[in-house]
C-alpha cells in the first residue's frame, strides 16, 4: 500500500518510522510519504491560512495549496489511479475496526491533515472521499489522527504483523473486546494466573477466553453486543454478567480469575 500524508508539520509523522509501522515500511508492506503543504504555497511567507468568511474565531486553511498538493501527488503516478483521499476531522465518520479493514483493502491512501479551524470546504468537496473522526474529542490537527489510523490499517496488511493470529484475535476483530492476558510467572505479587490457562486443555482455554471477552464487553461496552450474533451459551454469560453487581471498570470479574494465591475459590 502507498500512503501520502500532507501536513504543515511533516515531523509529526516521524513516529511512523518506529515499531510496527517502521518494520512494515522496511519490509515494503507500506510506503509512507509525508509532504509539507507549504511547498505548494506561492507567496513569500508560505501562507496556508486566512480569516473565516462570515467572521468567527481562528483561521481556515486556504484551498489553493491543498489543490496544488493533491494534483501533484495524485498526478505523480500517471493519469489512471488516484488515491482514496481522507480528511481527518472531528466532524467525520467514526473510525472503527471495520473501517480500518475497508481502508486496508485500498492500494493508495492520501491523508490531508488540517489545522486551525479546518480546511476550506470547497477543496474538501472537490477532493475528499472520506472525512473521518477518530473519536468524540478535538485534537489540534489531523496528524495524530492520521498516525492512529495508519497504525490500525497497516497492522491489517498481509506481512505487517509477525503472527497473523494476533490480528485476528484482537479486540474488535470478532466484535468483542479482548479479555485479560497473562504471562510468566504463574504467581506474581500474590496473584495467580487462572488455572485453566495452565491446564493445557485447549478447548477449555478457548471457552474461558470467549467467556472473558463476553464478560468484559457486557460490562464495558454493552452497545457492542447489540449487533452480534450470540450463541445460547454466550447469552447466558452476558445475562449473568449484566445481573451481577456493578464493579470497578478495570476488574471485569477478573478478581475471580486472577485471584490471590492461596485462595481455594474455583478459577
Ligand atoms: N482532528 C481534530 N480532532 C480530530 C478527531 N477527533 N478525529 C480526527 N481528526 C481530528
Amino acid at each position: 500500500m502507498r500512503v501520502d500524508v500532507v501536513t504543515i508539520f511533516p515531523a509529526y509523522l516521524e513516529p511512523a518510522r518506529l515499531s510496527l509501522l517502521g518494520k512494515a515500511r522496511d519490509r515494503g508492506v507500506v510506503e509512507i510519504h509525508s509532504h509539507d503543504l507549504r511547498d505548494w504555497t506561492t507567496d513569500r511567507h508560505r501562507t496556508v491560512d486566512d480569516t473565516p468568511y462570515g467572521g468567527g474565531p481562528g483561521m481556515v486553511m486556504r484551498p489553493e495549496p491543498w489543490d496544488a498538493a493533491l494534483r501533484a501527488i495524485a498526478g505523480s503516478s500517471g493519469p489512471a489511479p488516484r488515491p482514496r483521499v481522507i480528511v481527518p476531522t472531528p466532524a467525520g465518520r467514526p473510525f472503527t475496526q471495520a473501517y480500518a479493514a475497508e481502508l486496508a483493502a485500498e492500494p493508495w491512501l492520501a491523508f490531508c491533515c488540517g489545522r486551525y479551524e479546518g480546511i476550506d470546504a470547497r477543496v474538501v468537496d472537490a477532493w475528499a472521499d472520506d472525512e473521518v473522526s477518530i473519536g468524540d474529542y478535538v485534537l489540534s490537527g489531523g496528524e495524530v489522527a492520521t498516525l492512529v489510523m495508519l497504525e490500525a490499517i497497516t497492522r491489517l496488511l498481509p506481512g505487517a504483523v509477525g503472527n497473523a493470529e494476533s490480528v485476528t484475535d484482537d479486540s474488535f476483530a470478532h466484535g468483542l473486546l479482548e479479555g485479560p492476558v497473562y504471562t510468566r510467572p504463574p504467581e506474581w505479587a500474590g496473584r495467580r494466573v487462572p488455572d485453566v490457562l495452565l491446564s493445557g486443555d485447549h478447548g477449555a482455554i478457548a471457552r474461558w477466553r470467549r467467556e472473558q471477552a463476553l464478560r468484559r464487553t457486557a460490562r464495558r461496552r454493552p452497545d457492542l453486543l447489540a449487533t452480534l450474533e450470540l450463541h445460547d451459551r454466550d447469552r447466558v454469560v452476558v445475562a449473568q454478567t449484566l445481573a451481577e453487581e456493578p464493579c470497578q471498570p478495570a476488574s471485569d470479574g477478573a478478581e475471580t480469575t486472577a485471584r490471590p494465591a492461596g485462595s481455594d475459590e474455583p478459577g
